[in-house]
């Protein structure tokens, strides 16, 4: 295999000192939080390191260089600020690369997260936009973090803002609207937002008292269809006209990741958005919250199976682990075998996927599809898991316990299966 691995046991470097390729050949720079520092060169090297007898539980292998190449692109087309979804995964080394790509704002949804940010990334940009928040929680960020943009839904939230802030003439208040989440893979509608003419009120009220304000929404994640934006922002500007107008619009996540290969493409979404804004008239700043779109493809999960049934693997990570996103989005992510002494390698024959826990259901249904002589030991890379993967893991029953680390590969994807072969597939699966 030809991997060589140095180990420098108690040191803990969370961030890599190089990344890229060199010299042509398959260059892997790993480095392992909290458990010392391992330098892999080849993808050789890689298989060395999960075959490596101290490694008994799942792996998080991050793209530091793709996530760089995706924040400079999405800053680049989108006519606005790109805040970062902070939840979507709030790994130092995701804000890190994120920041380096250009992306100065962040979409923070709790203190811990504001916290996180202004310790990980002192110069950057936070904006509280939960429309939910303790009144410690915004008195913190407020006073000690700086921060003045805020969301909110509801009256006696704009009441209890400027309660804690003691007024409102330096604040940005942004009116989240419910808005419609067809086309979505996972729907946000029902819990926060409020309806065209409640929002109308509350904007009323928040020009008067705020130096700025907005309307934000969100048409849920993994949004397939660009028109989902367009009638969230045609609402947006009625009740933007019904308020006085508005200084922001923030068009919220949702952009699709790559995982099936015909999802559209993020400058589709951002064609609809602006030609969207020009038909509303409406006259104000552009900005948008994505997640997934930017993080998906900036890391892979690398799982091990511990036993075969038939067409079933236990795999030592799940539902409760790094890998909730399976069962919940489906089996839509690329995965490939890694074998001792193979190049890793996708496979046809479809498998079910069960987690580590002991609950039911912490199962991952399929087809998952993957080489037909799969056994225990080898390993499981799912890749696009930069998502909603580390950020959702628990400890439940004593099994949370996943290793970082950086990879200079590429993400590989799933070709667009044409309609007939994603039917063979089904069928075969049934
Ligand atoms: C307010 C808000 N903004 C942005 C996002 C990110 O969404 P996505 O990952 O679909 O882009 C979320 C996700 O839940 C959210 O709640």
């Amino acid at each position: 295999m030809g991997g060589r691995i140095h180990h420098k046991r108690g040191l803990a470097i969370s961030k890599p000192m190089h990344c890229g390729t060199r010299g042509g050949g398959n260059l892997i720079y790993l480095t392992l939080t909290g458990w010392g520092v391992v330098m892999i060169q080849s993808l050789g090297g890689a298989a060395a390191l999960l075959f490596a007898s101290e490694i008994d539980g799942p792996v998080v292998g991050i793209r530091r260089h793709t996530l760089i190449e995706r924040a400079r692109h999405t800053v680049a087309i989108f006519p606005g600020d790109v805040l970062y979804a902070v939840k979507c995964n709030a790994h130092p080394a995701i804000l890190e690369a994120l920041y380096e790509g250009g992306v100065r704002h962040f979409d923070t949804a709790s203190i811990a997260e504001i916290r996180l940010v202004r310790r990980t990334l002192p110069e950057a940009q936070c904006h509280f936009m939960h429309p939910v928040k303790s009144r410690a929680a915004i008195a913190e960020a407020y006073f000690d973090h700086g921060v003045r943009r805020f969301v909110l839904d509801h009256p006696t939230e704009l009441d209890k803002i400027l309660d804690v802030c003691g007024g409102g003439e330096d604040l940005e208040l942004f009116v989240r609207l419910a808005v419609p989440g067809e086309g979505a893979v996972l729907s946000l509608t029902g819990k926060f937002g409020a309806g065209m003419d409640e929002a109308a009120v509350l904007l009323r009220r928040a020009r008067a008292v705020a130096r700025a304000t907005g309307i934000t929404f969100h048409v849920g994640s993994q949004s397939l269809q660009p028109q989902a934006f367009v009638q969230a922002i045609r609402m947006a500007a009625e009740v933007a006209q019904r308020a006085g107008g508005i200084d922001h619009l923030d068009v919220g996540g949702g952009f699709p990741a790559r995982y099936l290969g015909n999802e559209p493409a993020f400058e589709t979404f951002v064609e609809a958005i602006v030609s969207a804004v020009a038909e509303t008239g409406l006259d104000c700043a552009l900005q948008c919250e994505p997640g997934r779109y930017l993080v998906a493809d900036g890391a892979s999960v690398f799982a091990r199976v511990e036993m075969r049934r038939g067409n079933a693997l236990f795999i030592n990570d799940g539902v409760y682990g790094n890998l909730a996103e399976m069962k919940w989005v489906g089996p839509q992510f690329p995965v490939r075998r890694w074998s001792r002494g193979e190049a890793p390698e996708q496979g046809g024959h479809a498998f079910d996927l069960f987690g580590p826990t002991c609950d039911s259901i912490d199962s991952m249904p399929g087809p998952h599809w993957l080489p037909a002589d799969i056994a225990e030991g080898d390993w499981i890379e799912v890749g696009m898991m930069g998502a909603y993967s580390n950020s959702l893991a628990t400890d439940f029953n004593g099994m949370g316990a996943t290793r970082t680390i950086h990879l200079a590969c590429n993400a590989w994807y799933n070709e667009p299966a044409p309609a007939n072969e994603s039917e063979r597939r089904i069928a075969a699966a049934a």
